[in-house]
């Protein structure tokens, strides 16, 4: 997939600008959304589950893979707040809730959909580059507030009255966003990246995963 970044200049990785390169992206992702009133059952259903078989089982992952590649107190106080509240208010449980409620628990079809890109998600983590994997989880934080509205609708179609997961995560996902962001610009401060640092690779390769979540067909 063609990248859409402007490569950021070795001392312009400011928040600011950084803010605003994330921003667009998510602005870019909602604004690829399919209409809800226009996607059959089946295609209601796949979104949801491919989604929940993405995320049940890796956001967890993705976060403790940015604690464990930051150095900063900062950030590293920051990031476990998130973990802390994603553990003890079980949003895995949450989320999978939110699959069965409307009908939509992921098949092995639905994992394979969205396998290749994940996969390259999960290498990118496990490089542990604590600048890139803080910038991708901002992205994240970011697009999941405003993209549950979406994912909350395709749910009440499906004939679901569970919006547990959908409610809290349009909401704290707010506040994370800042927090996250606030971590970056502590990580940037400790390890300033150099001019050759692809800065946003993680950010691209989850909005990709993010696409063949909601086009398969697409990729
Ligand atoms: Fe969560």
């Amino acid at each position: 997939m063609e990248r859409i970044y402007a490569p950021l200049t070795p001392n312009g990785a400011q928040t600011d600008s950084i803010k605003e390169q994330l921003s667009r992206t998510v602005d870019g992702l909602l604004a690829s959304l399919p209409a809800t009133e226009q996607l059959s059952a089946d295609g209601r259903r796949g979104i949801i589950a491919r989604y929940s078989s993405v995320l049940e089982g890796n956001f967890i992952y993705w976060m403790t893979g940015a604690y464990l590649s930051v150095g900063s107190e900062e950030a590293r106080s920051i990031i476990l707040d998130n973990l802390r509240e994603e553990v003890r208010d079980c949003h895995p449980g949450m989320l999978r809730r939110f699959a069965i409620a409307a009908q939509a628990v992921p098949s092995d079809s639905d994992a394979m959909a969205v396998y290749r890109d994940l996969m390259n998600v999960r290498l990118f983590v496990g490089r542990l580059s604590g600048v890139p994997i803080l910038l991708m989880m901002t992205f994240f934080e970011g697009f999941i507030q405003r993209f549950m509205a979406f994912l909350a609708e395709l749910a009440r179609l499906q004939g679901s009255v569970e919006q547990e997961y959908t409610d809290v995560h349009g909401v704290c996902d707010v506040a994370h966003t800042q927090e996250l962001l606030r971590a970056l610009g502590a990580e940037m401060t400790l390890n300033p990246p150099g001019p050759a640092a692809n800065l946003l690779e993680g950010v691209d390769l989850l909005r990709t995963l993010m696409i063949s979540i909601v086009q398969p067909a697409v990729n």
